[in-house]
């Protein structure tokens, strides 16, 4: 039975950490960090979790959180995870950070995009990135998961196919993504209010995204050539989920069914990717780990549609599946399949 704790167990990836931990059946939760003062049950702060877990938060050290724990979420802002990733790791934890501090390998890409200068650069050539359908190899021995992003997940899996085959231009991919207001997390923002968000639709970030370069990154990784994207995100009026729209140069004449053909194989026996025949939908996947994909031509332009909930395949969900590759286990233990 393996040891978990989660920092910053009052936020929302925690409360789908502890909604899949609370029916994992090999691990147990052994500490919840807050900065609060006193000891609130976890169900005070997440009432869907009353009877479910009764695990009370502290405003422990991480020292403290590496006595008591084998494997260790970190759910904290990007900063915090990587004052906190160091300690857990001297103590012996396994660590699998949720926050961007060691998604990207370049220090210097990490303070041009972060506007921080990175305090422990070393281990961003260390750290495994946690998404399983491309670096499932590496994660079974790995001590620091960096947990992708959720936006930059859902780019990457609709992409890396037709980019392995090289079936797409390296440049000229445009982005566009739709996410729902959880994406921002619990702790709270002007820009988040209901009434600044709510019949309402905007793009932000244009040209500035933080997922832009970590996109860029894997995807180059997977292509083994420079991958350029212009990502383009909107926040929509919606609690959780988000789709891709993308647009990418084809450089083969594949017809739908043949490009679909590619993505299938290319995913073969990964259980949380589905390839599908309608255009997904963020309802379809909701609550769930699953990734829908499916491509369509419009005159001649290819368009690949790909949509997650993004507190769980984008962050939570994946990390359990992280987990579950880490302890030997079926990456689907704990998970719900429907
Ligand atoms: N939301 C998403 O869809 C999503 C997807 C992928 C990745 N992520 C990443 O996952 C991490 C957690 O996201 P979230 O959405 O769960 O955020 P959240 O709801 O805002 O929760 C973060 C928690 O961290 C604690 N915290 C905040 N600032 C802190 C600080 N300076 N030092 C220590 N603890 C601090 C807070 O707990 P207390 O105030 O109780 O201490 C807070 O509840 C972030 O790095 C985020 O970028 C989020």
């Amino acid at each position: 039975m393996a040891r978990v704790a989660i920092l910053g167990a009052t936020g929302y990836t925690a409360l789908e950490l502890l909604k899949i931990l609370a029916r994992h059946p090999d691990s147990e939760i052994t500490a919840l960090t807050t900065r609060q003062d006193g000891k609130p049950p976890i169900s005070s702060i997440h009432p869907s979790l009353t009877g479910l877990v009764s695990v009370c938060c502290e405003n422990l050290t991480a020292d403290q959180v590496g006595q008591r724990a084998d494997i260790v979420f970190c759910a904290l802002p990007h900063t915090a995870s990587m004052e906190a990733v160091p300690q857990l790791l001297d103590a012996g934890c396994r660590v699998i950070d949720l926050s961007a501090d060691y998604r990207l390998t370049d220090p210097g890409v990490y303070e041009h995009w972060y506007g921080h200068v990175h305090t422990d650069p070393t281990r961003l050539v260390t750290a495994v990135y946690g998404l399983p359908e491309i670096y499932g190899s590496k994660i079974p021995d790995a001590v620091l998961v960096a947990n992708p992003g959720c936006y930059t997940s859902t780019s990457i899996l609709a992409l890396a196919p037709l980019l392995a085959e090289k079936l797409i231009e390296p440049d000229g991919i445009i982005i566009d993504a739709k996410s729902g207001i959880s994406g921002a997390g619990r702790t709270p923002k002007l820009a988040n209010l209901f009434s600044e968000c709510n019949e309402s639709v905007t793009a932000y970030s244009i040209g500035n995204h933080r997922h832009t370069p970590e996109i860029e990154q894997v995807l180059s990784d997977v292509a083994q050539s420079p991958i350029s994207v212009a990502f383009n995100p909107h926040l929509m009026p919606m609690d959780r989920g988000i789709l891709c729209s993308i647009y990418p140069r084809l450089k083969s004449d594949k017809s739908v069914s043949e490009l679909l053909a590619v993505y299938r194989d290319f995913y073969a026996g990964q259980p949380f990717m589905r390839i599908v025949d309608h255009i997904p939908a963020t309802k379809d996947v909701a609550h769930t780990n699953f990734c829908d994909i499916t491509v369509r031509m419009n005159r001649n332009q290819l368009v690949i549609f790909a949509a997650i909930d993004n507190l769980i395949k984008g962050a939570s969900g994946v990390a359990i599946q992280n987990m579950n590759l880490m302890l030997g286990l079926d990456q689907r233990t704990g998970m719900l399949m429907c």
